[in-house]
């Protein structure tokens, strides 16, 4: 039987969670992201719990938890950039190895999207490795295409994606 995933929004104090899973997934994953385990493992513990501190509140930058059965199983962030543009992005994005194809990466791009949507933003960017092509695949799956940006980062090129998503509705007035 398949387990049951499920996602929540980061709580204040998970910076212990946080911490555990942005260093699997860079130690599973490292041609993944922009940023190394050895920069995660320097880092200060207490660095993590204040991230999730801001997380859990910030209506600029948060993050979403993926749980099977309870126990942590995945990661996104969710962000806006700081520019006249606020686009904004999901990243970071990890599934477990033990619980893919199980539609628990769907689940964090989804939610992820939700919160971005929830503050009017209908565009949902995501920069994806040119190598990482299961990545490249997922995206495209779950309907996001090319912007025709593409950057050269310190060791590899990345592509710039986005999705249009619908507006959340609005509730019927009284
Ligand atoms: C990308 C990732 C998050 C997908 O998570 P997931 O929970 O397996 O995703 P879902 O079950 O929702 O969707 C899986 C779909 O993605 C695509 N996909 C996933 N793995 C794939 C692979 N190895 N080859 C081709 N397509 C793949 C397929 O369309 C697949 O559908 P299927 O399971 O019916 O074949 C996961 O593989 C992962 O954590 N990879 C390592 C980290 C990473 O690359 N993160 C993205 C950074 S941009």
């Amino acid at each position: 039987m398949s387990p049951s995933l499920t996602v929540r929004r980061i709580a204040a104090d998970q910076g212990a969670v946080f911490r555990e899973l942005r260093t699997a997934s860079l130690r599973e994953a490292p041609y993944a992201f922009g940023e190394t385990l050895e920069d995660a493992l320097l880092a200060d513990v207490t660095s993590f719990d204040a991230t999730a501190a801001r997380h859990a509140s910030s209506d600029e930058a948060t993050s979403f938890i993926l749980y099977t059965e309870g126990h942590p199983a995945g990661l996104i962030g969710a962000c806006f950039e700081e520019s006249a543009l606020r686009r904004a992005f999901v990243r970071e994005l990890w599934v477990a190895p033990a619980v893919r194809h199980l539609r628990g990466g769907e689940l964090l791009v989804n939610t992820a999207s939700e919160w971005i949507a929830s503050q009017g933003v209908r565009e949902i960017y995501a920069w994806v490795a040119d190598a990482n092509r299961t990545a490249m695949r997922f995206y495209e799956r779950l309907g996001f295409g090319p912007t025709g940006e593409h950057t050269r980062t310190a060791d590899a090129w990345e592509t710039l994606l986005v999705r249009h998503v619908p507006p959340v509705a609005e509730p019927p007035a009284p």
